[in-house]
Order: structure tokens, then C-alpha cells, then sequence
């Protein structure tokens, strides 16, 4: 499916998005989503440049300066008029057995992925609570809803996005904005690829694969239009959630029995 085969509803036609990691994987199959829909998007990433036709603005911005996760925010209300959608998909893998975790590798990972959420909402937030509304989406992960063998800090990393976003439902839900995380399971990403290099991780990531209930690879388009959901006025209704979006792997555990009733 690409992503412009569900486009054009005009869900969020006229509003101004951020998008965090918009060069690859997630973040950029929702930036490339939100403008099918009509949006205005402005990305940042650490690449020199956006892929073209992705981002209306681009910025080069580590999501961990703050000064200029500022500067962006400044910018991107003074060149579109506002900033009504936040997603924050920029990440980085990493972790390990705690005890085979190299400390600077747990900051960065913390940082990036925790750290860096923090900073963009709390830029953000700031503009939506002036204008009086808002939409921010932080993309977690399963594994900040359960353990992983050897998830460490991507899993602390991850769990501190869900409940920050909870809380940031909370601190900001009578101020007309709506704060919710998405908890993608395994999607075909450069980052999944990189984590499940080579035949011996491969063959990792084809049992999870077959542990999950549609039995396949997750889509970046597929948490897009879950990013797209969560953004627009059709969740309305909806804040402090981590919606999961997995094709079933944290569902259940599968042992077989769909096989011998004939559903496999
Ligand atoms: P990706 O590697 O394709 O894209 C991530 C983007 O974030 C890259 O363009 C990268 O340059 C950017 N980025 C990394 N560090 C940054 C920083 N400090 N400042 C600005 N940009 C930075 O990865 P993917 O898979 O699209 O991941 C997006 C988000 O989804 C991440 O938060 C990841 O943890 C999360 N996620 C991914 C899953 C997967 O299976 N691919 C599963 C669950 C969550």
C-alpha cells in the first residue's frame, strides 16, 4: 500500500504539523500522508536534506538542542500562522542485557528517544496552549508496554513516552490539547532492518513475525494513517491513550491451535 492510497479526505486540510524524524521510516511516510491530507508540514531530522517532496520546511535539528527545537517551533509559526499537529517520531534503537549496556549508549538512547520528545512537546505545547488547540502524537512502541529480551533502554526509553504522554493528556486536556502515544510492533523500517541485520537476527525477526496475528511485517504507512487518526478532529474525543498498532503481537501468545482448528 503507498501512502497516497487512502489520501485525499482532507482530515486535517489547512493544519500546520511538525513531524520529528521526517526523513525516513515513520516520520516520513507521515509527512508524506499529512500533505496527501491537505496539511502543512515542516520536518526535522538529522539528514543534510529532506527527501524531496516530503516536508513543505525542512530543518536539520537534533531533537536534543533545545534551542533549536525552539527556533523551529518560532519558525514554523511565524512562516504558517500555527502549529496545531506535533508528531514525534524521530528515534534511535539500542540496548542490551543491562550489563552489556555501554552507559554513553544508554544516555543517547534516553536522550534521542525520551529526552527529545520531551523538548519538541514542550515547545509545542506551548503554542497550543496559546492558540487553545492542539494535537500531539508520540510514537512509542510495544516495548514500552512490555519487556523485550535485551530492550533495556529502548524499553525504559519507550515506557517513558507512554506515560509522559499520559500525564501531558492530563496537564493539558482543559487547555484544548489532546496528548496520545502510538505503539507501533515491528515495522519494515531502515531502523528495524539495521536492528535485525543478518541471517541470525533475521531468523529472530521472522519468529516474532510468526508470533503476531496477521503474521506479517507492519507498514511505516500503516502507523501514518494510525498518526493521521489520532491528529485530526476524528479523535476528537480521544486523549492519553497508546494506541497499539501491531498486527496483534502483543494480542496473545499463539501455540498452535488456530492450526488445528483448520486457521492456518
Ligand atoms: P528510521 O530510522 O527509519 O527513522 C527515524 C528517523 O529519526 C531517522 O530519519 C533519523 O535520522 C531520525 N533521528 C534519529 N535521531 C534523531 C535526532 N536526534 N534528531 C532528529 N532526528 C533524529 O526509524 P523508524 O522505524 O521510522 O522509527 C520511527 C520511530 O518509531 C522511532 O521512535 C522508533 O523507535 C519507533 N518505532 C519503530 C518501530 C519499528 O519497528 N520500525 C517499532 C516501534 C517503534
Amino acid at each position: 500500500m503507498g501512502s497516497n492510497e487512502n489520501a485525499g479526505s482532507g482530515r486535517i486540510r489547512g493544519k500546520v504539523a511538525l513531524i520529528t524524524g521526517s526523513a525516513s521510516g515513520i516520520g516520513r511516510a507521515t509527512a508524506e500522508r499529512f500533505r496527501a491530507e491537505g496539511a502543512r508540514v515542516a520536518g526535522i531530522d538529522l539528514a543534510d536534506d529532506s527527501p524531496e517532496g516530503v516536508v513543505d520546511l525542512y530543518r536539520k535539528v537534533d531533537v536534543v538542542d533545545e534551542a533549536a527545537v525552539a527556533q523551529t517551533v518560532a519558525q514554523v509559526r511565524s512562516e504558517f500562522g500555527s502549529l496545531d499537529i506535533v508528531v514525534n517520531a524521530a528515534g534511535i534503537a539500542g540496548g542490551g542485557a543491562a550489563h552489556m549496556v555501554d552507559t554513553a549508549d544508554w544516555d543517547r538512547v534516553i536522550d534521542v528517544n525520551l529526552k527529545g520528545t520531551f523538548l519538541v512537546c514542550k515547545h509545542a505545547v506551548t503554542a497550543m496552549v496559546e492558540q487553545g488547540n492542539g494535537s500531539i502524537v508520540n510514537i512509542a512502541s510495544i516495548e514500552g508496554l512490555e519487556g523485550t529480551e535485551g530492550g533495556s533502554a529502548y524499553n525504559a526509553s519507550k515506557g517513558g513516552v507512554v506515560i509522559f504522554s499520559k500525564n501531558m493528556a492530563m496537564d493539558y486536556g482543559r487547555k484544548g490539547v489532546r496528548v496520545n502515544a502510538i505503539c507501533p510492533g515491528f515495522i519494515d523500517t531502515p531502523l528495524a532492518r539495521q536492528v535485525f541485520d543478518g541471517e541470525v537476527m533475521q531468523s529472530y525477526l521472522d519468529r516474532i513475525i510468526a508470533h503476531s496475528q496477521l503474521g506479517r511485517f507492519g507498514k511505516p504507512e500503516e502507523i501514518a494513517s494510525a498518526a493521521l487518526f489520532l491528529a485530526s478532529d476524528d479523535a476528537s474525543f480521544v486523549t492519553g491513550v497508546a494506541l497499539v498498532v501491531d498486527g496483534g503481537l502483543t494480542a496473545g501468545h499463539r501455540v498452535g491451535l488456530t492450526a488445528l482448528m483448520g486457521l492456518e
